[in-house]
This record gives C-alpha cells, structure tokens and sequence, in this order.
C-alpha cells in the first residue's frame, strides 16, 4: 500500500507532503482509497461531504464499527500523519480476514475530507460538516490563498457542493470510531511502548491577528515617521512564547502574511496567524488574552492598528471513558504478557476529537521515535507499524467480531 501512496503529491526538493484539500494530489490520493476498496471487495461510498467510506457489510445497518483516518497533510508534511491511520485500516482488515474473524457488525474504513486545513484555513472540514459543527453556511464562506472558494475548488474536483450539510443519520449508524495515528509526541518513546491510548485532545484554536501600519519608502522614510506593523508584530511573537511558558501552553506564529511583501516597502499589513493549546481552558485563555492585550500594546507604541479575529476552536476532548476502558482490556488480553498500553493526552487535533461529541470515538498512537510531526522528518518504525496494524486489528475483532 505504501508504495502506491508515498510518491503522490511529495514534493521533490523538500521531500515533504502537499495534499491540499481538492487539488490534484488530494484527487490521487482518494482514487487510491478507492482502489484499495475495491480491490478487497468492500462498498466505496463518497459521503455528500467529501469523506470517503469503505464497507464490509451493510453500509444502512446500525451500530457500525468504523476506524480510519485521512490522506491530507500539512504544507510539507510527513507520510504517516493520517496515511498510517488509513493504511493500517485496510492493513488490520486483511489480518481480520486472515484469522477468519466473523463479522457481527458492519465495519467502515473512512477517509475524512480536508483534516489539516492547510488550503482553507479551517481543520476537520469533513468531519465537523458532517457532525454539524460547521455550518453549510460558514463552509461557503471558507475561501483558500488564492481566492477560491472552498464550493468552487469542491466543483473543479467533480464534486458537487449543494449537498454538504450536517449527517446525523449517519452519525447514529455509527456505534464506535476508532482513530489510529502516529503519535506526535515523544511520550511513548519515553515511556518505551510501541502503542498507546489516547485519553483526551487538548483545547485548541487558530487567531487571525491584523497589524495594519502605512506603506512607505525603506529608504527615504525616517524612522520616527514610520508606522510599521511588522515590529508589534515581532513584539508579539516574543509575547507569545513568554505568556505560553508562563501559563503551561503552548503557542505558535506559523503562517504570516505581509502586504505590499516588497523588500524595500515597509508594510502596509502584517497578517499572523496564532496557533494555542493547552491542557486545561484556563491556560488556554489566560495564554490567549495575554497576548491579545500585549498585541494591543505594541501596536499602540507604534501607531498601528490591530485587529483579532478567532477563526476556529475546538474545546477538549475527553474521549469515551467505556470504550476506553474496552480498548486497554482488549489489548492487555491479545497478548502475553499482556501488553503494557499508556494512555495519553495529546496536543494534536484529530476528525476522532469531532466526533467524539456524537459518536463513542477512541484512539490509538503508534510511537513516533523522535517526536516529530508536521515534517518531512516525521517517522514511525516499521515494527512499531506492525504492532499498530496488531493492535488495532484486535480492537477491531473485539468490537465488531464474535
Ligand atoms: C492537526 O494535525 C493539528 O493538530 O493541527
Ligand atoms: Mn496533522
Ligand atoms: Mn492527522
Ligand atoms: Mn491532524
């Protein structure tokens, strides 16, 4: 499987992944989902948000067991975050044949539309349109770098956009999600155990933060005449770092935009684009206010105006306790001595964190020996991928099988 789905959209020079929500490399991407459906008999379905589903059994009967993850990456991203989910799927299928497992549930393999965000902006398109998190109304709203509308980029991939909306039918079909992923963390290399279970997903969102100055000559404008929005903007990516540290978050400046973007103007605008997490709420919003105040104060010092707008927020995830429980009792029973399986929070946003509100989701890390993800250096060891493909295979059998 993985020699057919590494080459597509990597990017030769970074060696990085760009699978950008409907572009051509997404296209690749799902028409490989559909072959390896179809290659092992089981029913494609591409749902009206864009997600596909593959099904062993009745795709309309209740209390279906469903696992998978997506295709889509991050602007150079590694291969396993999301691919591996999907991959040891149709992996932990194949080992459920081979032991002659007997279905008593249906089993859906999903691939979830546009995770990342890295187009338009948004995580977990497909999967908060389809649990009505996200409005048909807002999704029409999401437009990517270049001008597109989210509708527009869906009707140049063939697909058609009048039919996104909310799913709950679909939804109450569902009896458990379970996510498999490769962990994005050093936790279990740390605690030195190939897999492990995720307890919880951090709250999260994503802040637009316009700096809006005068464009002028680099060279000609005196320095006490300038009123340069790139340096409250520095000043507050310095604050972001001070105030994450001090209130046990996390906070990054990623993605900037920079208008007129000429070497020798100064700007006009600087776009930042703020990324927070942290364990608890109120780290998150004391971390957050802080640095929108500090935001304010710079841009005053400067004679700038700033501007802030949340663009997206996920609250925490605390994943189905019941399952939960099911997952480490399965795991420790398959093996002998039963093996040793963490469970761990985690900062990393996730479709199974969507779901988890309608749907009793749980999830699996595969260890990740560095810790790196969002990379091109992110890595799993093929070992560890097999004990992932094992354990999610048991969970599987356990769930859906007599
Ligand atoms: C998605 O991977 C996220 O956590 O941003
Ligand atoms: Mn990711
Ligand atoms: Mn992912
Ligand atoms: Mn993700």
């Amino acid at each position: 499987m993985w020699r057919d789905l590494h080459p597509i959209g990597r990017d030769k020079d970074t060696t990085g992944y760009r699978r950008y929500a409907w572009t051509a490399a997404d296209a690749d991407c799902r028409e490989w989902f559909k072959e390896q459906a179809t290659a092992r008999g089981l029913t494609y379905e591409l749902d009206r948000n864009g997600n596909q589903w593959a099904w062993l059994g009745d795709p309309t009967a209740a209390n279906a067991v469903v696992t998978g993850s997506h295709l889509d990456s991050v602007p150079d991203g590694g291969a396993f975050d999301g691919p591996l989910g999907v991959v040891s799927s149709f992996a932990a299928l194949d080992e459920l044949r081979s032991r002659e497992a007997e279905f008593t549930r249906p089993l859906a393999i999903v691939n979830f539309g546009d995770e990342e965000g890295a187009r338009f902006g948004l995580a977990c398109v497909g999967s908060r349109l389809t649990a009505g998190v996200l409005t048909r109304e807002a999704a029409y709203g999401l437009t990517d770098g270049d001008g597109v509308t989210l509708p527009r980029a869906m009707e140049r991939a063939g697909y058609d956009p009048e039919a996104i909306g909310p799913d709950p039918e679909r939804l109450a079909r569902i009896g458990a999600f379970v996510e498999l992923h490769v962990e994005q963390g050093r936790a279990l290399d740390l605690s030195g155990d190939p897999v492990g279970i995720a307890s919880s997903i951090w709250p999260h969102g994503r802040w637009r933060f316009d700096f809006r100055g005068e464009a002028n000559h680099a060279g000609t404008t005196r320095l006490a005449d300038r009123r340069d929005p790139m340096l409250p903007y520095a000043e507050t990516v310095l604050a972001a770092r001070r105030e994450a540290r001090l209130a046990g978050a996390v906070a990054t400046f990623g993605k900037i935009a920079v208008e007129p973007n000429g070497v020798n103007a100064i700007p006009s605008l600087v776009r930042g684009w703020l990324d927070s997490r942290a364990a608890d709420q109120d780290a998150l919003d004391t971390t957050v206010t802080a640095i929108e105040k500090a935001a304010h104060d710079y841009a005053r010092a400067h004679g700038v105006d700033v501007s802030l707008t949340r663009e997206s927020f996920t609250p925490i995830v605390d994943f189905d306790h019941a399952l939960r429980d099911e997952l480490t009792r399965i795991l420790g029973k398959e093996t002998d001595p039963p093996l040793r399986v963490p469970v761990l929070g985690t900062g990393a946003g996730h479709d199974a964190g969507i779901l988890a509100s309608s749907v009793p989701t749980a999830m699996l890390f595969v260890r990740n020996p560095t810790g790196v993800s969002h990379s091109p250096a992110e890595f799993a060891a093929e070992d560890d991928c097999l004990a992932g493909v094992r354990a999610l295979a048991d969970v599987l059998e356990g769930l859906a099988c007599t």
